[in-house]
């Protein structure tokens, strides 16, 4: 048996300022699941990487760097943390230079082996609701729950521009589907929701409905 099996994984995925991550959040809230943001574990590690001072396109230092991070999770209000040589860079995530950098490093095959591992582990342990770009077409391909979030680009623009964040989410999102190792896609089996005339709580509805249909036991 699979990790995964064990637990329920509801896999969220979409492009960048889609509304996936407050959905999946207050999904995973809703639900009594543990919230993933494997965008953030992406984040991290390339907050690391800059940090070392190795250049974004170098991929086999970042291969190096990858094997000697010392890599925990630790759960905070039912939301995993990656901590990254026990320190939590959560105030780190969205600094200008981690949004330019994180498509390309997130390409390492290394970096994304590494991660991808982490949440599988994490599988093994509860209910999860993880969001990200390959989560139900790679991560958690076996799990019978995926939901592919999308909004307009000008929607996408607008909710960005609400954050407070500067972040070319039209770049990013080129990068993130047109690259070899795990892009972003629509899984073959997800459930697409368009969430760009819907509030939060709305899409929430519409995903619980969903998956009492798909008779989650929730
Ligand atoms: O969800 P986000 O915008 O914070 O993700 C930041 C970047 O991380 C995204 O542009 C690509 C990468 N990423 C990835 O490669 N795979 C995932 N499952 C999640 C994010």
């Amino acid at each position: 048996m699979q990790a995964q099996d064990r637990h329920r994984v509801i896999a969220i995925d979409g492009p960048a300022a889609s509304g996936k991550s407050s959905v999946a959040r207050q999904l995973a809230r809703r639900l009594g699941f543990v919230y993933v943001n494997s965008g953030a574990m992406y984040r991290a590690v390339t907050w690391s990487v800059l940090n070392s001072g190795i250049d974004p396109s170098d991929r086999p230092r970042i291969a190096e760097l990858i094997a000697t991070l010392s890599l925990s999770g630790v759960l905070r209000d039912r939301e995993l943390h990656l901590l990254i040589d026990n320190v939590d860079l959560a105030g780190h995530l969205h600094e200008d230079r981690v949004n330019s950098e994180v498509s390309r490093v997130s390409t390492v095959p290394e970096v994304r082996n590494v991660l991808v591992a982490r949440m599988r582990d994490y599988a093994g342990k509860d209910d999860l609701v993880v969001e990200g770009r390959d989560i139900g077409s790679v991560v958690f391909s076996a799990t019978p729950y995926k939901f592919y979030i999308d909004a307009s680009p000008e929607v996408r623009a607008q909710r960005r521009a609400a954050q407070g964040h500067r972040d070319e989410i039209a770049r990013r999102d080129q990068a993130d589907s047109s690259r070899s190792a795990s892009p972003l896609i629509v899984a073959k089996d997800a459930e697409v929701v368009d969430t760009s005339h819907l509030t939060v709580d709305e899409v929430v509805d519409e995903i619980v409905k969903r998956l009492r249909a798909k008779n989650l036991k929730i």
